[in-house]
């Protein structure tokens, strides 16, 4: 048996209703001020808080996308203040032709950080050799114009994350029957890898209107018995 949790909230009032190690891993795409919507718009004193609620709720990883600007103040965040081990740096390369206006490079790559609570965390090595690279090469999720795009690769979300990337990190970071936790799940990719790779998952999100999109993406409610659903809308949730 799966179980899914949604809740809707701000996961500053969320995380702290989570027991301390409940979680497995984090692995998470949080908004980090590249101008994208309102939502977008944090300061560093926001990661600060919703990672060290993490760090408690966590049993051994925390994966989390970010642009290279703030690698820095993420790191000594969460090496210096939190105690975190830094493991590595991951690339997600999404080059694409483009025109650039600015005398400067195009960035065409998104880092996502690795860290580790304890030396005993799960790290799955990619059966492929060439999947073990920390460059990961996924396309960007187009918009829904193209021609050809299939319906597995809706654009729901401005920053929708590739299901395919997030399979690939599920994957080398949790086994079968693990919980991940993603604070900001947006339209739900995280918690639909989650689910065709049979690992539990708990989504945070603030905005109804994702939250309702993520439910319609998972068909909420619909499974042959094998799937627990949970939504709480408003921060209702218990722990
Ligand atoms: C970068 S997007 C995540 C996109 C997601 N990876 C996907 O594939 O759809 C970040 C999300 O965090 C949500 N968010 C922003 N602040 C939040 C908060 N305090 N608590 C929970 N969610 C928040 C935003 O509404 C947005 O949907």
């Amino acid at each position: 048996m799966i179980r899914l949790t949604l809740i809707q909230g701000d996961c500053l009032k969320v995380l702290p209703k989570l027991s301390d190690e409940s979680i497995d891993a984090v692995i998470t795409d949080p908004p980090y001020n590249i101008g994208k919507a309102d939502w977008d718009n944090v300061n560093i004193d926001f990661f600060r808080k919703w990672l060290k609620e993490c760090k408690r709720i966590v049993k051994h990883t925390i994966l989390l996308f970010c642009s290279h600007i703030f690698v820095k103040d993420i790191r000594n965040i969460c090496e210096d203040e939190l105690g975190l081990k830094y493991k590595m740096m991951l690339i997600w390369d999404f080059r694409e032709k483009c025109f650039t206006p600015n005398y400067n490079y195009k960035c065409g790559f998104d880092t996502i950080l690795f860290f580790v609570k304890t030396d005993d965390y799960t790290f799955n090595r990619p059966y492929d050799y060439s999947q073990c690279w920390n460059i990961l090469k996924f396309t960007r999720v187009q918009s829904n114009r193209k021609e050809g795009n299939k319906a597995a690769n809706m654009k729901y979300h401005p920053t929708q994350k590739p299901t395919d990337l997030m399979k690939h990190l599920i994957k080398i970071h949790s086994n079968e029957g693990d919980t991940i936790l993603d604070p900001f799940l947006g339209s739900g990719t995280t918690m639909k890898a989650c689910l065709e790779l049979n690992r539990n998952c708990v989504g945070i999100e603030i905005s109804k209107e994702h939250c309702d999109i993520a439910r319609k993406r998972l068909n909420w409610g619909s499974s042959l018995g094998n799937v627990q659903f949970n939504y709480y809308a408003k921060e209702g949730y218990k722990c």
